[in-house]
């Protein structure tokens, strides 16, 4: 059970981060994935009524990879915390499936009060570097928060926002439901195939040329630097 949960979150860092090179490299070197796992027995330890137990786990957690999730928070499937440092998730928070976090984002509270006051993410849900989304809002599936947004209402599903305060930008995403982009950024999926292959070969041509340019170069040079050495030493 364990080892499944571990290969699936390793599988989602390998197929979502660009520069996740290897299923050792995502063990060993992402804090997001260890603040995931200590996340699993702190939640444990909070649901058997062990308080403490839990609040000073996640606290090692803490300490050990820079992230902040309160054991009382519930996390989804498949959640990636890329880079993590910084990254607060409060009491109340719930997030969905599927959903992206990097670096400095705040789950939190807006005002003081009792109660559910922390966000509920959807599912397959992209926040950026540095985004705050506060109170008890929610942010529906497939939506991307921009970096350094502060969110304070809630974002329909399939919208990005922007801002502080957030709001949504004019722009429709070119497809909704779950897929993945990384940094939220879709692909140009509207540039013909052809142009694209074109824009390929024309870069390969510049690189052909340049060596060429580069091969005559050392040519020329070549029969200049054997007269000199045929040439009588002077004194
Ligand atoms: C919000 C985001 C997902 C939008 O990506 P996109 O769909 O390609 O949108 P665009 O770049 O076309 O931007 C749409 C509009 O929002 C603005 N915008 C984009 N990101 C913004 C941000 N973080 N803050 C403020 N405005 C932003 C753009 O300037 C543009 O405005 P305009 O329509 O007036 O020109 C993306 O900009 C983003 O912030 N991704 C997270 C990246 C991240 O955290 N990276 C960390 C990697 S380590």
């Amino acid at each position: 059970m364990a080892y499944m949960f571990l290969r699936e979150l390793i599988r989602t860092y390998r197929e979502r981060d660009p520069a996740a090179r290897s299923t050792a490299e995502v063990l060993l070197c992402y804090p997001g994935v260890h603040a995931v796992l200590w996340h699993t027995l702190s939640h444990w330890l909070w649901n058997h009524g062990f308080l403490l137990a839990g609040r000073f786990s996640s606290h090692i957690a803490r300490w050990l990879t820079g992230i902040e999730i309160h054991p009382a928070a519930k996390l989804g499937r498949r959640l990636v915390i890329d880079h993590g440092m910084g990254v607060v998730i409060g009491e109340t928070a719930e997030i969905g499936d599927d959903c992206y976090l990097y670096h400095e984002v705040t789950l939190g509270v807006a005002r003081t009060s009792s109660g559910k006051r922390h966000p509920t993410i959807g599912n397959n849900v992209i926040i950026g570097a540095g985004a705050k989304v506060l109170g008890p809002v929610t942010v529906g599936d497939n939506a991307r928060i921009g970096s350094n947004s502060v969110v304070l209402d809630p974002v329909p599903p399939d919208t990005t926002v922007v801002g502080m305060p957030a709001r949504p930008v004019d722009r429709k995403l070119p497809r909704t439901g779950p897929h993945f982009d990384p940094y939220g950024m879709p692909c140009d999926d509207s540039l013909d195939p052809l142009l694209r292959d074109l824009e390929g070969l024309r870069a390969e041509l510049t690189e052909v040329e340049a060596r060429v340019a580069r091969l005559a170069l050392a040519q020329q040079a070549q029969p200049r630097q054997e007269q000199r050495n045929s040439m009588p030493a002077g004194d």
